[in-house]
């Protein structure tokens, strides 16, 4: 049943090329540049008339969704909102029925995200779902369902649930901003290649994780790390410090890079180990100037970049890890992979029950 992998969370990281081919199965028209989304309600009319989108899910979902909604804001131009499901409907959240409410679930039965999608389908919104079942209670009181096509997802953690919500989020977004005319055909294809190229370089990833899994014996030994990141790179340490804390029970917190010396700087200490994820190149001197700050203070850290820039950030990292290239936009649905790694193989050399984390169930049926 674990397809000869020693854990269903190890199998369905390396599930995520047919998941990212499956979830863009049908949604490329033939000639290969322009996004067909068969049966989205949204009409095109509603998409011109959206003046505002919300983005709501819990967990795993939720960090999809900062990814997923960033790319929109970016393809689009038009302002995203993000929210976890459990704080939305208690802030009078300003829905109109020109809001696009999206909202992210694996399972489709998580109550707080069921709850936001009635919230704001009470108050006239759209509520189109990002979900792995069709068949749930969010699909079927959505609006309208993007599916992602990752099949069951067994492991607690989510892992091929995230990427395939990226693939289905970026295909939404490109689908929209042809509709908006907010990006030339050539762009929408540049973008669509790039896509199309994913599954393969998770490939590339995934057959060469010894490096990854060295690191992850060294930080086990830790109690406590930091992740840091700009822009998209900080949305992704959001979920890798997850999927960290929940099987490996190792204390982490992601910081947006930037925010470090506004107090957090003074938790740095001799040894504690920083991950760096610096893969977005419109921030990456400034990350680097981030890096120097924690360096300077002790920390021993660890690089996650694209190979061009791995020699000169070795300059003022411990040790740096290569991701292939892509778009800025797409560089999450690559960086996460090693992050996903990094906590199983941490998880394991604890001797954690890697599938089923303590205190967690893998559908959260109560708000
Ligand atoms: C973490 C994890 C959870 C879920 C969250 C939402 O690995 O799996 O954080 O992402 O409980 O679940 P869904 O997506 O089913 O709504």
């Amino acid at each position: 049943e674990k397809g000869g992998f020693d854990h269903f969370m190890l199998k369905e990281i390396h599930e995520q090329p047919k998941a990212y081919r499956d979830t863009m199965l049908g949604r490329i028209d033939a000639s290969g540049r322009k996004v067909v989304l068969p049966g989205l309600k949204l009409t095109d009319d509603k998409i011109r008339s959206i003046n505002s989108i919300h983005v709501v899910a819990c967990g795993t979902a939720y960090h999809a969704g900062l990814v997923g909604g960033t790319a929109i804001e970016q393809l689009v131009r038009v302002p995203v909102a993000f929210d976890v499901a459990s704080e939305y409907r208690y802030r009078s959240p300003l829905i109109t029925p020109e809001t696009l409410v999206i909202v992210v679930s694996q399972s489709g039965e998580t109550a707080d995200t069921l709850a936001a999608l009635r919230e704001a389908q009470a108050n006239g919104a759209h509520v189109l779902a990002v979900t792995n079942v069709v068949g749930s209670s969010i699909a079927r009181d959505a609006d309208d369902v993007i599916a992602t096509l990752a099949g069951p997802e067994i492991a607690v953690a989510s892992t091929k649930a995230y990427t395939s919500q990226l693939i289905a989020f970026y295909l939404l977004a490109l689908y929209m901003a042809q509709v908006r005319g907010t990006k030339s055909p050539e762009e929408v294809a540049h973008v669509i290649a790039a896509m199309q190229s994913l599954p393969e370089q998770v490939e590339s990833m995934l057959a060469n994780t010894d490096a990854i899994k060295t690191y992850a014996e060294q930080i086990a030994k830790h109690e406590h790390l930091f992740f840091i990141g700009r822009g998209l790179d900080y949305a992704v340490v959001q979920e890798g410090s997850l999927k960290l804390k929940e099987i490996s029970y190792i204390h982490s917190e992601a910081y947006a890079a930037g925010e470090l010396k506004h107090g957090t700087l003074a938790l740095i200490e001799e040894g504690i180990p920083v991950i760096a994820l610096a893969t977005q190149d419109s921030v990456l001197e400034k990350t680097v100037s981030n890096i120097k700050e924690v360096k300077a203070r002790g920390a021993d850290v660890m690089a996650i970049t694209h190979e061009e820039h791995v020699a000169g950030l070795l300059r003022s990292v411990d040790q740096a890890f290569a991701i292939p290239q892509t778009l800025p936009l797409l560089t999450p649905a690559l960086s996460v992979v090693p992050l996903q790694l990094l906590a199983y193989y941490a998880s394991l050399e604890r001797g954690n029950d890697v599938d089923k984390p303590r205190n967690l169930a893998k559908s959260v049926t109560v708000e």
